[in-house]
């Protein structure tokens, strides 16, 4: 089938028109919203510009709606698009917590209108080289892995006025920068087991967080080391993976880490086998347009919540940090995918 669909927000809002445009046998662009005409203007070309969110539910030509709206409307727009028979995908963060996560679930079993978070970086040939070994199990087990986001954002980017306030933003620079790199690091480490964070704000006259160091453990033992802010003067994500058989570390692009080249260093003894394998593998599309195939592969097969458990990971690790942040101890997590059955554990 070819899904009919409105991009809503014309500033991210852009890449995702651009990949729908890209595969005009699965998508039609059919509008798109935004609250300033003018800059909807600039991606629409041809197709109907609609400044009003709920005029926009009252059209009968959309099948899906993209959100691509400020971080605070993500979960009232998706459940009002679910409440008017839509399918949906969501930019980051779909949820700010492990609740709102489960009342779109909920929602999603009750109108049978699925939700695709957006979480595209983990299309990326780096990255899915390292998938690529992992569902072969040849990585061994973790011992420790890292991930740096050290961003640069400026004044001006503060300046617009959604950013950086606690009650427009769910999140400093973990809910907001760091979160794919994190996504990235749990789409192949699994979920975290316990958190011990700190949270500062230093670089900016902000109400949210902008450097974060966190310590977590894997379920198996794993240990994991995140550093965030957005006060790099040279930006750098990275991340770092030292397991039993490999060494494997992305490139250090800001935006782009789960991009080739990574670098992989295999323990002498798997030499071959995952030289072999890494040879196997066969680089596909990435990013927006890999996103977007994926989720029309979902709805012509039927998948209900399972994209919207990709999430539930990186969102619990982040509340969980938060958490610690807050309280002064490390924050230990009885089940790992749901923040909100944590259980606090004093340190000594
Ligand atoms: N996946 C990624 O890599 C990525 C990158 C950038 C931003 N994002 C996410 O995308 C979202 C938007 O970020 P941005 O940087 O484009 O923000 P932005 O503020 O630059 O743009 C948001 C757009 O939404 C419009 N808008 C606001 N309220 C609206 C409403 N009620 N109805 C219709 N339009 C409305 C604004 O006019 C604006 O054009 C955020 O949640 C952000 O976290 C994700």
């Amino acid at each position: 089938m070819r899904y009919r669909i409105a991009v809503v927000g014309a500033r991210i809002g852009a890449k995702h028109v651009e990949a729908i445009r890209a595969l005009p046998d699965r998508y039609e662009l059919s509008a798109v919203c935004d609250l300033d005409r003018v800059r909807a203007a600039r991606i629409a070309d041809k197709v109907p510009i609609v400044a009003d969110y709920a005029r926009l539910l009252e059209q009968n030509d959309i099948d899906i709606v993209a959100l691509c709206t400020p971080s605070h409307l993500h979960l009232e727009q998706t459940l009002a698009a679910q409440a008017s028979g839509r399918h949906v995908v969501c930019e980051k963060p779909v949820a700010a917590t492990i609740e709102e996560l489960d009342r779109l679930a909920a929602a999603v079993r009750e109108t049978n209108c699925l939700v695709f978070p957006v979480l595209q970086k983990r299309h990326g040939n780096g990255l899915q080289r390292l998938r690529y070994l992992a569902d072969r199990n040849l990585l061994g087990r973790l011992y420790v892995a890292s991930a740096e986001s050290h961003w640069s954002r400026g004044a001006d980017y503060y300046a617009n006025p959604w950013r950086g306030r606690i009650a427009t933003e769910p999140g400093g620079t973990l809910m907001t920068h760091a979160i794919h790199q994190h996504d990235m690091m749990l789409s192949i480490v699994g979920p975290v087991r316990s958190v011990f964070a700190r949270i500062a704000t230093r670089v900016h006259d902000i109400e949210t967080e902008d450097c974060a160091s966190i310590v977590a453990t894997t379920e198996d033992g794993g240990l994991l080391s995140l550093s965030a802010t957005v006060g790099s003067h040279a930006p750098v994500s990275r991340l770092r993976f030292c397991f039993e058989h490999l060494t494997a570390e992305s490139s250090s692009s800001q935006k782009a880490p789960h991009h080739d080249p990574w670098t992989f260093t295999p323990a002498e003894p798997m030499r071959g086998q995952i030289e072999a394998a890494l040879a196997d593998f066969a680089p596909g599309a990435e990013d927006y347009v890999a996103l977007y195939r994926s989720i029309h592969a979902d709805l012509e097969t039927g998948r209900n919540t399972g994209r919207l458990d990709e999430f539930r990971p990186v969102l619990a690790l982040t509340q969980a940090a938060y958490q610690s942040a807050r309280e002064g101890h490390e924050v230990t997590l009885s089940d790992p995918l749901r923040a909100a059955a944590v259980s606090a554990t004093h340190s000594q």
